[in-house]
C-alpha cells in the first residue's frame, strides 16, 4: 500500500505518524512536502491514498483540490476539511443534522451583529470563523464591550473579520470535553482543564482522560459524519441539557493526549489509513 504523506514543517503529531508509517510492514510512505510541490491538472499521483497533514489550512484546501480531481482518495477529503475549516459552515452542517450545539448568529454589520448578540444575550462570544487555538476570541458581557469588539473588529480586521460569528456562552465547571473520532468509533476522549474560559491545550489547559460513554460516542460519532466523516477532533461542552457540540477540527492534534487516555492515536489513525487505501 502507497500512502502519501502530505505535509508542512513537521510537528511532533507529524512525527508521531511518519514512524507509525514506518514501521508498518506492507505500508509504503511517500513523503509529499507541500514547500517543494508544484501542482497542475493532469498530474499522476503515483498513491493509493494522500494523508494530508498541512500545517496551513489554504494550503490543505487547494491541495485536496487538485488530488481529489485527480480521483486520488484522500484523508480528509475535502469535504470534510472545507466544512471543518469554516465554523459557519460546520454550524450550518450540525444544525441539517440535528446535533445540539450553542445558539448561533451570523450577521454581517456591527448593527445587525449587536441586534444578533442582544437576542442571544449577554455573555456572547465572537468568534473569527477561520482560526484555531483560542485565537482572537472574544467574550462580550456587556453592550458596551459588545460595539467595542465589534468596531474594532470592522476597523481594524480583514473582511474576514466583518463577517460575525456569534455563539451563546456556555457556563463550564473549570473543563470542556475533546473526542477523537476515526471513521465510525471514538476512540478517546479528554477533559481540558483551565482557570480560563478558553480551554485550548494550545493555551494551556490540562488535558486528563474522559471515559467515552454511549453519549459522548454518539454526539460525536454523528458531528463527525455531518461534516462529512473521516478522523476528526470535537469539542463537547456539558449543559444541563445533555452534551453539546461547540466545533469539530479536521487536522487533529493529540500530542497532549496519547499519555492521559492510554490510546495509541497514532496507531488507530494509521489503521484507519491502511483500510481507507485498501
Ligand atoms: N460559546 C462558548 N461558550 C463557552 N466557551 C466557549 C465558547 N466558544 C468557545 N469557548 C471556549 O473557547 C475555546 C476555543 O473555542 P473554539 O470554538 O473551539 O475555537 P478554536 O477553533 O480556536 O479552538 C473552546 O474550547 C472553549 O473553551
Ligand atoms: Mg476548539
Amino acid at each position: 500500500m502507497k500512502i502519501g504523506f502530505l505535509h508542512s514543517l513537521l510537528r511532533v503529531e507529524e512525527k508521531l505518524l511518519v514512524k507509525e508509517c514506518r514501521n508498518r510492514k506492507g505500508l509504503e510512505l511517500v513523503m509529499l512536502d507541500d514547500r517543494k510541490l508544484v501542482f497542475q491538472t493532469n498530474q499522476r499521483w503515483d498513491v493509493d491514498l494522500v494523508f494530508v497533514r498541512c500545517l496551513n489550512h489554504s494550503r490543505a484546501l487547494y491541495s485536496l483540490r487538485f488530488l481529489e480531481n485527480a480521483k486520488i482518495r484522500c484523508v480528509n477529503s475535502l469535504i470534510t476539511t472545507e466544512t471543518c475549516g469554516d465554523k459557519i459552515s460546520t454550524s450550518i452542517a450540525l444544525s441539517r443534522c440535528s446535533i445540539p450545539q450553542p445558539a448561533f448568529r451570523v450577521a454581517y454589520s456591527e448593527r445587525t451583529a449587536l441586534a444578533a448578540i442582544e437576542d442571544l444575550g449577554y455573555p456572547a462570544v465572537l468568534k473569527p470563523v477561520v482560526g484555531s487555538w483560542g485565537r482572537l476570541l472574544a467574550k462580550v458581557n456587556d453592550r458596551e464591550a459588545a460595539e467595542a469588539v465589534l468596531e474594532h473588529k470592522k476597523t481594524l480586521g480583514s473582511y474576514q473579520h466583518s463577517i460575525f460569528y456569534i455563539q451563546q456562552y456556555v457556563e463550564n465547571q473549570g473543563c470542556d470535553i475533546r473526542s477523537f473520532v476515526i471513521g465510525n468509533t471514538c476512540i478517546a476522549a479528554i477533559y481540558r482543564h483551565s482557570a480560563h474560559w478558553i480551554t485550548n491545550t494550545a493555551r494551556g489547559a490540562t488535558a486528563s482522560n474522559c471515559r467515552v460513554t454511549d453519549e459522548i460516542a454518539d454526539i460525536s460519532v454523528a458531528a463527525a459524519k455531518a461534516v462529512g466523516g473521516g478522523m476528526v477532533a470535537v469539542d463537547l461542552f456539558e449543559t444541563k441539557h445533555g452534551l453539546v457540540v461547540n466545533e469539530v477540527n479536521d487536522s487533529m492534534e493529540f500530542r497532549n493526549s496519547i499519555a492521559p487516555t492510554g490510546v495509541n492515536i497514532p496507531a488507530k489513525i494509521v489503521d484507519y489509513l491502511l483500510a481507507e487505501a485498501a
